[in-house]
């Protein structure tokens, strides 16, 4: 395959990729999604099948899309687009790029909603606002907080002005810097947290909770959201793996990185299990409390426990840090677009891309204040401005964007130009090809289908 040109900054190793990447990676989806899903969906058996699906579909759509990245070495529909050249095949796959991207955004108009949620819970937490406080007192804290559209958009203010001033200083000076601090600190965090936990509260029942796997427990439902979740956490299909592909060094390995990547955010969802988990049975509160349950049944026993003012705050904190990396990766794409595609500098085309994205937040902030404009009743299904975002980008684009890059990679790229960069041992390159090429589109097909018959069920 001939070389394309590099129109862009790199990672200065392969050490900063691995960070940045797993900073992309880990975020809301492992503290605050993963464990209330684990959660709601039964533990153990659950937490089986999302591992199936991590190192089954996940992974191999991650080497996929970093490969896209690393060859075509532009933002995600423009490097399809490259790619698509190169092997005379039609341009219209760089839309599943592009698809990534759009996905990419609207996601960070929630996510950084939620973000803000979390640092104004940090504040809470410092100035001990949860101290001895009754459920009551921190229901109503957190539906104070959700229904007030000044309060909303000021967090999301200024989780987006961070993420932009970040991303405007550029890959080296912006990105990297940052990772290079936050996710350290994020980790060591998370296990003074757990470790706390663990002599604190009820690990063993933890632990039974998270690893006995009950199969009786399992749906249709509870599958297809591990996969629909093995694709938010590790951030697929939603343009950052192809963007921060595009600056990965000639040398660095797709497969390795992109297994070590897998690695630590999976350790690092289980760990947030193991951190929440304990203080949730040891209070007797419900591990199936749904979105809630950092927000609400948290705050509840940091209330309660010794010292619970200053591991509740450097809870949030945390949270807050591993929100941050990933807002600054979902970024990273529609501020390289703007830079590739119409020439202007990295800060204004940052400022844009957050104008545009505080815009779009709106429609989530006002979703979750109750504003009638963003609520709607129709044939007697209620849903929110906000919850056609969540499914629209969870249940749709993701999973659709996965498989059209699996297609693409496994049928449309010439396979000896991938078993040149892979570089693997050819056993081991025939087994990723053959997941790649028939058993992750035969999977999310399958599970796309049925995620839409679910769907028009609820219709
Ligand atoms: N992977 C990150 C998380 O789990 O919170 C952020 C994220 C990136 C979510 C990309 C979804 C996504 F499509």
């Amino acid at each position: 395959m001939s070389k394309v040109n590099k129109t862009h900054a790199q990672w200065s190793n392969r050490f900063a990729y691995i960070l940045a990447a797993t900073g992309a990676a880990v975020g809301l989806g492992n503290i605050w999604k993963f464990p209330y899903i684990v959660g709601e969906n039964g533990g153990g058996a659950f937490v089986l099948v999302y591992l199936f699906c991590i190192a089954i579909v996940g992974v191999p759509v991650m080497i996929a899309e970093v490969y896209l990245g690393k060859k075509g070495r532009q933002s995600p529909m423009r490097a399809v687009a490259t790619i698509a050249k190169q092997y005379s095949v039609s341009n219209c796959w760089k839309y599943a790029g592009g698809m990534g991207v759009a996905a990419g955004y609207l996601i960070l108009s929630f996510y950084a909603v939620i973000a803000g949620w979390a640092c104004a819970y940090v504040l809470q937490s410092a100035t001990g606002q949860f101290d001895n406080a009754t459920p009551a007192q921190i229901q109503t804290g957190f539906a104070e907080l959700t229904s007030s559209p000044l309060t909303l958009i000021g967090w999301t203010t200024f989780m987006l002005a961070i993420t932009a001033a970040v991303v405007a200083k550029g890959l080296q000076q912006g990105l990297e810097r940052c990772v290079r601090y936050m996710m350290p600190a994020m980790f060591i965090l998370l296990l003074v947290i757990a470790g706390y936990s663990a002599s604190y509260g009820d690990f063993s029942q933890a632990l039974s909770f998270m690893f006995e796997p009950d199969f009786s427990k399992l749906t249709v439902h509870a599958v297809l959201e591990a996969l629909g979740h093995s694709f938010f956490t590790l951030s697929l299909a939603s343009g950052v793996m192809i963007m921060y592909g595009a600056y990965l060094p000639d040398e660095t390995s797709i497969v390795k990185t992109s297994i070590w990547i897998a690695i630590a955010d999976t350790l690092v969802a289980l760990l947030a299990g193991l951190a929440i988990f304990p203080i949730v049975f040891e209070n007797n509160l419900t591990p199936s409390a749904g979105p809630s349950l950092i927000f609400e049944t948290l705050p509840l026993a940091f209330g309660q426990m010794p010292g619970g003012q200053i591991i509740g705050t450097v809870f949030f904190v945390m949270l807050v840090f591993a929100a941050f990396t990933s807002a600054i990766a979902l970024i990273e794409s529609s501020v390289a677009w703007f830079v590739e595609k119409k020439g202007y500098g990295r800060v204004a085309s940052a400022v844009l891309s957050a104008t545009g994205l505080w815009l779009l937040s709106l429609l989530s902030i006002f979703s979750f204040t109750g504003a009638t404009w963003a609520n709607f009743d129709i044939m007697s299904l209620q849903f929110s401005l906000f919850d056609v975002i969540d499914k629209l980008t969870s249940n749709i684009m993701l999973p659709l964007g996965g498989l059209l890059i699996a297609i693409f990679v496994g049928w449309k790229v010439r396979q000896n130009d991938l078993a040149a960069e892979l570089k693997l041992p050819e056993n081991a390159f025939k087994l990723s090809f053959i997941l790649l090429k028939y058993v992750t589109p035969a999977i999310v097909l399958i599970v796309f289908i049925y995620m839409t018959r679910i769907i028009n069920l609820f219709k």
